[in-house]
């Protein structure tokens, strides 16, 4: 028989220091005024010179850790989905398990891009299923401005920091939602449309890759928005129909934070009311792989979602994958 998965408990950190729009307009030619139409954004989060992922990631689990009323060492395995790790190996998951005090654990990295809470959702369930697993802690963390351009407009103004984690469990004790199912899928053939050429084994890092900045993210905003609208409508639908379910069942659809006009164009696309969407990125930009869960945490902290109510994170993000979950509310 399949066993039922819950998420037991949830939290999210967002860095100390805020950024602010008029703070950027100093930095580079933009403005407010611009990067408030072309994206919804008005402040972000940066993480301190000596935070690195794993100490944001410690941060949001000890949270979520909290939230379920569970110790560091009830943890049956540890994902961490980043495309920012401390260093190219060992996995940022292994650095988090010491910072937060687990046992030895598996660790696992999730290098999905902002996709990373639905893959995890999906992979570590499968786990949680079959068992002996009854614990999995998930946590999605990024520290973008470490490969953030700071002379590239077109990306620096929507790149942020933060994390967020989730509690799995097969125990239905003080859960805060049952996760009901999911469609996690990628297509190669966009990667190189936002990736960050320079430092791996195709171009290991020289003089020349970090004079040619090919350290830093890159990304063609304007062919990832098509395919970020495209790819997460057929994400939504492809969930609703594992679930059994139609786009008037979800109460609440919790998109990935990367643009208003990509939530509203989503919107129009399955053709579900705006207001059904949270959007958080005003104060918090892209932080990428975290950036639904701390939606979704900054949301149900307000008293948004009520008991019994279904969600749908949605994401989409490098690779290119894209993903879709429903979840039950329970509080
Ligand atoms: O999280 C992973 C997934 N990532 C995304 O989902 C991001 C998807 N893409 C986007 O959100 C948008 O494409 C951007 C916000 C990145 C850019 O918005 P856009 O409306 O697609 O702008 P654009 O790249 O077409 O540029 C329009 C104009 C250009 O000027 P010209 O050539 O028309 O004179 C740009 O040079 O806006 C200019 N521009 C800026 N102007 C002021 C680009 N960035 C800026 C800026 N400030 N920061």
């Amino acid at each position: 028989m399949t066993r039922r998965i819950f998420i037991r408990g949830l939290g999210s950190y967002l860095p100390e220091k805020v950024l602010t729009n008029s703070e950027l307009e100093k930095m580079v030619d933009t403005s407010d005024e611009w990067i408030v139409t072309r994206t919804g954004i008005r402040e972000r989060h940066i993480a301190a010179a000596d935070q690195a992922t794993s100490d944001l990631a410690a941060e949001a689990a000890k949270l979520a850790l909290a939230d379920a009323s569970l110790d560091a060492k009830d943890m049956d395995a540890i994902f961490v989905a980043t495309v920012t790790p401390d260093m190219p190996f060992p996995s940022t998951a292994c650095f988090v398990q010491q910072k937060i005090g687990a046992g030895n654990c598996p660790c696992v990295g999730v290098e999905v891009g902002c996709s990373g809470i639905v893959y995890m959702l999906e992979l570590a369930s499968g786990l949680l299923e079959r068992g002996p697993y009854k614990n999995i802690l998930i946590i999605a963390a990024d520290k973008l401005s470490a490969v953030t351009d700071w002379t590239d407009r077109s990306t620096c103004v929507i790149l942020a920091d933060g994390a967020a984690a989730m509690v799995l469990s097969t125990e239905e004790k003080g859960v805060r939602a049952e996760y009901l199912g999911g469609f996690i899928a990628a297509n190669g053939a966009g990667a190189e449309l936002l990736c960050q050429p320079g430092g791996g084994s195709r171009n290991p890092a020289t003089e020349k890759s970090v004079a040619e900045r090919l350290h830093f993210l890159k990304m063609n905003g304007k062919e990832v928005f098509k395919h970020a609208v495209k790819d997460m409508a057929f994400a939504v639908d492809m969930a609703l129909r594992r679930c059994g379910i139609g786009p008037d069942d979800i109460a609440h659809f919790v998109p990935h934070q990367a643009n208003m006009r990509i939530i509203e164009a989503i919107a129009e696309y399955v053709h579900i009311p705006l207001e059904r969407f949270v959007a958080v990125l005003q104060r918090t930009g892209n932080t990428s792989s975290a950036s639904l869960a701390i939606a979704m945490d900054m949301a149900r902290r307000e008293g948004r979602f009520k008991r019994g109510e279904l969600l749908m994170p949605v994401a989409f993000g490098a690779g290119l994958t894209s993903s879709a979950a429903v979840l039950r509310w329970n509080g």
